[in-house]
Parts: C-alpha cells; structure tokens; sequence
C-alpha cells in the first residue's frame, strides 16, 4: 500500500509540472486529492491492513497529500503569472496614453431659465414659495374661483389619483397657500416656480412642464404694478428695447384679467413668422386677484388689493434659444443640453 501510495504521489508531481494552464490544473487536483480521487481510493483499502501497519500509512498519507497540496499552491502561482503576462503582451496597453476627461456635469436648460427668472424677481424683492405637485381638488380649483362644474376646468384636464387629489395643473395654487400661511400680514411678494401638469401632447405642449407663478399683495397694489413689475421683468429677461402690452382676457381668479405680450424678440417687433407677423409675443396670463379669491384664503378684499401672473418657463426658454420644438427639452439628448452650458 505504502509503494501504491509512492507510485500516486510520483505521478502527480509529473502531471503538476506538465499542466500547462490553471484548468488544467484544477482538474489533476481533482483526479488526486478530489473526494473521488486517486489517494482516497486507496486508502479506501486501509481496513484490510493489519491494524499496527494503519498509523503508518495514515501519516504516509497525510505527508503526501501536504506536499502535493503545497505543489498544487506553487504551480497555481506559477501558472497564474505566466497567464498574467501573456495577457499583457496581447493587450499592449499603452501607459503613455493620455486620460478621458471627466466631465463637468452642468444644469437643464430649463432649470437655467427658471433660476434667471428667479433672480430678476429676487432684485425686485420676491421671495420664492414652493407648493406640492399633488393637490387637492380645493386648492387646484376651487380656492383660485374654480368651483366643481365651472367651464374653464375643461382646458385643465388633468391626471387624477381620487376624484379629489390630482397632479397640479398650475402653479397658481400656491398664490393659495401662501394667502394661508401670510394673511393678513402684507405684503406679500412671492413667485413660485415648479413643475405642473396637463393632459396634453404635442410640439407646444407636453404633459409635465413648468411655470413660475407671482403673486404681490398689499395696500393700494394696482395694474400700474402689475405693469411696470412685468416690464422691469421683461426687459432684464430679454433686453432693454422691450415693451409690454396688456390684452384683455379672462381668469377665473383674476379680475381684470390679461395676457401679457411682449416686444417679437426674434424680429425686434417689425413683424416675422415668430410672432405672426404681429410684432408682439404673448408670454403669461395675470390680472387682479379676484376679491372672492383673496376673501377665501384670508384677506379683506376692501383693505387690500393683488395681482398675479403665471409664466410657461419652456415657452420663456423656446424663444429665448430660438428651440422650436418643446419635447427636445424631455427628450435627454445630452447634445441640446450642452448647448447651454
Ligand atoms: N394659472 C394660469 C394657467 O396656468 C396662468 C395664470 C393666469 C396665472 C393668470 C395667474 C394669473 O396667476 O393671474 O393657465
């Protein structure tokens, strides 16, 4: 037994310096230390031997199967680097080669857009006011004079969770939260930028945009104010030319009620496709809180007097990079956004 276990232990030295790849290996291991391999086959026998010659055998045996374990270890080692190397001369990897550039992450156009509006409103004395995007029925509608079956609901179809909550159609519920959360302090002087939502889906119109609302309340705020806060506006946005016109328009919660045109920027007013040959570009509603709207939330519409307005920033930002298509602004194609770095 002891020369079978020799002859084992002779052969696998040979087929250990002979494998010539690490699978190679694995696989004589296997065959000799494996469960079923060629030293537990044999030993398999040591019942049969008288009983003073097992010890002999069993340390016989456990000295061969550490040497073969160590030589296993060392032609693993061996075999690993010379792997290693051959890899190395195949891949000719080129350490002189300079590095990829990070790059520099860098912010949406859109969010641009809406920060630059929210500085100019900022040198005029706003704050910003932020509201949820999911909203209730009362504060979409109801709170800004929208009562449940009035017609001007039907150009808001929005995306509904119960037939009480929604995803915000406006950003003008928060002229409401702010009129609870203020009143009757004055004035109140906010804008409210955010994303808001529509059923709607074209090359003007996506389902998720954003706006920024404004709101002033305060003693004797009249539409000179809205006028002159929205030129001063106008003009640090798109250039010192700029004029403003009001048209008369209707807001449930605004009375008056306008939409605001500014001076063509493409055509500097002369006329062109952009505006329709009419000179003017239309870029907000506003008006006059309307006194039912600043008696719900809180103010005496006797004592005071407001107005609002409400911008599409994607419309503010198609004209001011000349984008003519909205859903390029969705569409993550890192090629528009770098454009405005
Ligand atoms: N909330 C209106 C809309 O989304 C825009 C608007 C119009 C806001 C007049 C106002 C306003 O604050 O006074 O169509």
């Amino acid at each position: 037994m002891k020369e079978k276990l020799q002859a084992i232990a002779d052969q696998a030295r040979a087929e250990i310096s002979a494998a010539k790849t690490q699978d190679a290996l694995k696989q004589v291991q296997i065959r000799y230390l494996g469960k079923k391999g060629a030293m537990t086959s044999v030993l398999r026998g040591m019942g049969q031997l008288p009983p003073e010659e097992r010890p002999l055998v069993g340390s016989l045996a456990n000295k061969i199967r550490d040497e073969l374990t160590a030589l296993f270890a060392e032609r693993q080692n061996e075999l690993r680097q010379e792997e290693r190397l051959a890899q190395m001369a195949k891949e000719r990897l080129d350490v002189t080669l300079p590095g990829r550039p990070l790059e520099l992450g860098y912010l949406h156009p859109l969010t641009q857009v809406m920060d630059e509006i929210a500085e100019i409103f900022l040198g005029m004395g706003f704050t910003v006011a932020e509201g949820p995007e999911v909203e209730t029925d009362y504060y979409n509608f109801e709170a800004l004079n929208l009562p449940k079956d009035h017609p001007a609901r039907e150009m808001q179809d929005s995306f509904y969770f119960t037939p009480d909550m929604l995803l915000r159609t406006h950003t003008s519920p928060v002229q409401v939260h702010t009129m609870e959360k203020m009143a009757p302090q004055v004035p109140v002087r906010i804008i409210a930028p955010g994303k808001v939502y529509r059923r709607d889906d074209d090359a003007t119109h996506s389902p998720m945009f954003h706006q920024v609302e404004g709101l002033v309340i305060d003693h004797h705020i009249s539409l000179a104010d809205l006028k002159g806060t929205l030129l001063l506006f106008a003009q640090q946005m798109f250039g010192p030319h700029q004029q403003v016109r009001l048209r008369p328009s209707f807001f449930p919660f605004t009375e008056p009620s306008a939409e605001v045109d500014i001076t063509c920027m493409v055509c500097n007013g002369k006329g062109c496709r952009t505006c329709k040959d009419t000179g003017w570009i239309e870029i907000l509603g506003s008006g006059m809180v309307h006194p039912r709207v600043l008696e719900m939330s809180g103010y005496d519409p006797e004592e005071y007097t407001g107005f609002a307005f409400g911008m599409g920033v994607e419309r503010i930002a198609m004209l001011k990079y000349g984008v003519d298509d909205l859903r390029l602004f969705f569409l993550n194609d890192l090629r528009l956004a770098r454009q405005f770095r």
